[in-house]
């Protein structure tokens, strides 16, 4: 097979700049011009399969270990580095489940709705595609130490990872922003955790100056590499639709990393002749932390071709500064306003004849109780996915016998928090609060045959 530099390269998304570097720099923005960096492939130099099917054959071979991982099965869509320093824990092992009793509550067709459960991941959250990539970049590199600002599970992921692989590891959180659940993670797998005075947008600032003058490597979404890993989440739903592409893909939006990387990952699937159809992608934010939304929807930022109106982008953030606005949802995971894959999302939306909507924390709890009560549960963030849906019914962008995959982001024991005050407080559509009763049998067989 080909070496790593042969086959890939990082190039700048900035079609003015389209400044393209080596893979084995570890730069993150582009040095020139300060924008968003791609992974590009030279695929005439890859044994690409001829067909997607092909790669269901490594099924038989799953005592390989790169077989075996969820993300490193489609080695070739993602080769920037050689074998040697491909790293994996087990990843992305996970499941894509039809649910019709959600459908049915949706107004959907029997069949058509599919929910692709990322919190089967080692740490409980699609993050591990993105790090397996990121952290097999950072052998390949001979990174010592790694850093990453997070709303809670970038940090867990990172954790695990950096345990795995030896490097130090510290992660910034925003004070009283994050999950107990991904806390915990971050604190349990050793890393050095910094809780800093401010939101996550805050945090994600200071990291990358902290990365650049302490030269750690940096693990946030900015960084292309994990988007490779990333692109692995429709790989697999496709893999599990009988390597047919479904017509709708919905996702959580927060720093857009995944829209981002999903959009890519069908581009290039296209360009491959691997898809002869592209799905739509509904992107979904919270009420609270819309900046996508505004700016796509209210102020219709656009991609065109690249030549982004950055005046646009300027303006709103000015806006935001000004007013002091720190964003808040309930959805910690995806409480950002200033999402740095932004422009790629764009380039999704185009790719993908993307929506964009938002949903209120009341709407997103309702649906996450929904998931629970007939699905595998999730995080509340990943239910933004079921609560987007029901808007896009209700308005007929979405038809009930359209197939529709929605990516349940994390695990539904990541914020107990939320769940049991939903539960607890009995306001919720499908709130199911404990029953209080007193240590007396008959009492308590009462109450079981009163239900
Ligand atoms: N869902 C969950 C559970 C998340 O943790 C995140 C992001 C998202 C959705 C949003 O994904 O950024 O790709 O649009 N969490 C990051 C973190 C920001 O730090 O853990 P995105």
């Amino acid at each position: 097979m080909a070496q790593s530099t042969e086959t890939a390269y990082q190039k700048c998304i900035n079609p003015a700049c389209a400044a393209e570097f080596d893979c084995r720099q570890t730069i993150f923005k582009c040095p020139q011009c300060g924008d968003l960096l791609d992974i590009q492939y030279n695929w005439d130099k890859i044994e690409v399969p001829g067909k997607l099917s092909d790669f269901g054959r490594r099924w038989a071979t799953r005592d390989n270990r790169l077989d075996f991982s969820g993300v490193w099965r489609f080695r070739e869509l993602l080769n920037f580095c050689p074998d040697e320093y491909r790293v994996s824990i087990g990843e992305g092992q996970t499941i894509l489940q039809q649910n019709d009793r959600i459908a049915e509550y949706l107004e959907i067709d029997k069949g058509c709705l599919y929910l692709q459960y990322e919190g089967l991941n080692p740490s409980g959250s699609f993050k591990d595609n993105g790090m397996t990539a990121a952290f097999s970049h950072a052998m390949m590199v001979g990174a010592k130490s790694c850093a990453c600002a997070s709303t809670g599970n970038t940090s867990a992921s990172v954790a695990l990872y950096a345990h795995s692989c030896g490097l130090k590891c510290t992660v910034f959180i925003g004070s009283g922003r994050i999950a107990f659940g991904k806390l915990s993670q971050a604190m349990d797998y050793g890393a050095q955790t910094i809780q800093i005075k401010g939101d996550f947008d805050d945090c994600m600032k200071q990291v990358q100056d902290v990365c650049v003058k302490l030269n750690l490597y940096l693990l946030n979404s900015l960084n292309p590499f994990r988007l490779e890993g990333q692109k692995t989440i429709m790989y697999r739903i496709i893999e599990q639709f009988g390597w047919q592409v479904p017509d709708w893909i919905v996702v959580p939006g927060g720093n857009l990393g995944n829209s981002s990387s999903f959009g890519k990952a069908f581009m290039e699937l296209k360009q491959l002749g691997l898809i002869n159809k592209i799905p739509r992608l509904a992107i979904v934010n919270a009420t609270g932390a819309d900046t996508l939304t505004e700016l796509v929807n209210a102020k219709n930022l656009k991609w065109n071709n690249g030549n982004i109106d950055q005046t646009i982008i300027d303006k709103y953030y000015k806006v935001l500064t000004e007013s002091n606005f720190s964003p808040h949802t309930c959805a910690s995971a995806i409480e950002i306003s200033r999402p740095v894959n932004l422009k790629k999302c764009l380039r999704a939306i185009d790719v993908c004849e993307g929506v964009v909507l938002a949903v209120t924390d009341e709407e997103i709890c309702d649906a996450k109780a929904l998931i629970g009560k007939y699905g595998l549960g999730c995080e509340p963030a990943s239910a933004a996915t079921i609560a987007g849906l029901k808007h896009l019914r209700d308005h007929g962008v979405i038809d009930a016998d359209e197939k529709i995959a929605c990516i349940l982001t994390g695990h539904v024991l990541k914020d107990p928090n939320v769940t049991v005050n939903y539960h607890k407080n009995n306001e919720g559509l499908f709130s199911n609060p404990p029953v209080e009763c007193d240590n007396n049998l008959d009492e308590i067989i009462k109450l079981i045959s009163d239900d």
